[in-house]
């Protein structure tokens, strides 16, 4: 199939609608495929089991930029959501980004349209912009300095104390941010969808049936939910916290894709979602749960639907990119 048949077929959808034999080993398939075209799969901890599987490298956001920046590979195939596959074109202008479904947004970089954003900005001058890296290329280069769930006090500190600084787009990180380092910031009005579902009541009537569990949280999480928890942290974190900490049962504050590599390592421990204020399932994230293992073999079979960037604004948003790589390096992350 030529690169317009594949794009016509993409169309608004933002993946490839072509069938998949289902008499496929579709696992072993990625592996040829991965050999192949010298391609590595990296996988956000939210994504579902079978790929997580599959995965070359599993991580947060943080380590995936890091993956993302320093693979020899000549394919990244981005199991997460778009922003994350931005971030490593934008570390990897010469290489071929893939990401199985481009629908596969985030409601908090939604949250930050770069034209509001810059009308905000140029409302308070003179302030640092720190931007999580839920956001898009628009935003990162409106920003000085990018941080992550893992490094953000860090980037936070890394700033002269007398200088003013604004936070955006996820207004709970910043809350948290602002407590954890005593810096006062001007926060943009964005959030998780998946993070602030959760339901403290609901939280609270578990715990009386798991006395011993203890809630470990995403800090994207409102601030009621972060009070309680025992831990707070990025996926990362939260998966090094359960792995090295002597309890056995876990309520979980964040997408449930983390349960499995969670389970995966501590087999003996008992994990258990945080239950939404609601019936539904909206701890799943909707956005990263878009890929499947199918789109998955797909957009590597035919290394589509690829992720392409303006390259003006690439280097604009490399620069607060690489001063986060920068600083999380002197810090050992
Ligand atoms: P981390 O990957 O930094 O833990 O952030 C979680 C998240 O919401 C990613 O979209
Ligand atoms: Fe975005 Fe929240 Fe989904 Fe992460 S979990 S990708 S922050 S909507």
């Amino acid at each position: 199939m030529n690169i317009e048949t594949l794009e016509k077929n993409i169309g608004e959808k933002g993946y490839l609608d072509i069938e998949v034999d289902p008499s496929l080993d579709i696992f072993e398939e990625i592996e040829k495929l991965k050999k192949e075209k010298n391609a590595v799969v990296l996988a956000h901890y939210y994504q579902e089991g079978d790929i997580q599987d599959v995965a070359d490298y599993i991580g947060d956001s943080l380590g995936l930029a890091q993956q993302a920046e320093k693979t020899n590979a000549d394919m990244i195939v981005f199991a997460g959501v778009h922003f994350m596959a931005e971030t490593a074109k934008i570390l990897n202008p010469a290489k071929k980004v893939v990401l199985p479904d481009l629908s596969a947004g985030c409601s908090l970089a939604d949250s930050a349209p770069p034209e509001l954003f810059k009308k905000f900005l140029d409302k308070h001058p003179n302030h640092v912009v720190i931007s999580y890296i839920n956001c898009s290329a628009g935003i990162k280069a409106l920003s000085d300095i990018i941080c992550t769930s893992s490094n953000a006090p860090y980037i936070v500190e890394s700033v002269p104390k007398d200088q003013p600084i604004i936070f955006a787009p996820d207004k709970n990180l910043g809350a948290y941010l602002i407590k954890k380092t005593g810096r006062d910031m001007l926060l943009w009005n964005g959030a998780c969808m998946v993070h602030e579902i959760f339901s403290l009541e609901k939280i609270m009537k578990l715990k009386v049936r798991y006395p011993q569990a203890k809630i470990v949280a995403h800090p994207e999480c409102e601030e009621h939910i972060l009070k309680v928890a025992d831990y707070v942290g990025s996926t990362t974190g939260i998966l090094k916290f359960t792995q090295k900490d002597e309890g056995k049962e876990y309520i979980v504050a964040t997408e449930t894709g983390i349960l499995h590599q969670m389970q995966k390592l501590s087999p003996d421990k008992v994990f258990i979602p945080a239950p939404p204020n609601n019936s539904c399932a909206c701890n799943d994230c909707p956005y990263m749960k878009l890929n499947t293992l199918e789109k998955l073999y797909l957009c590597m079979k035919y290394e589509q639907p690829e992720i392409l960037m303006e390259e003006e604004l690439r280097l604009a948003a490399k620069k607060p990119i690489d001063r986060m790589l920068e600083i999380s390096a002197r810090h050992g992350l």
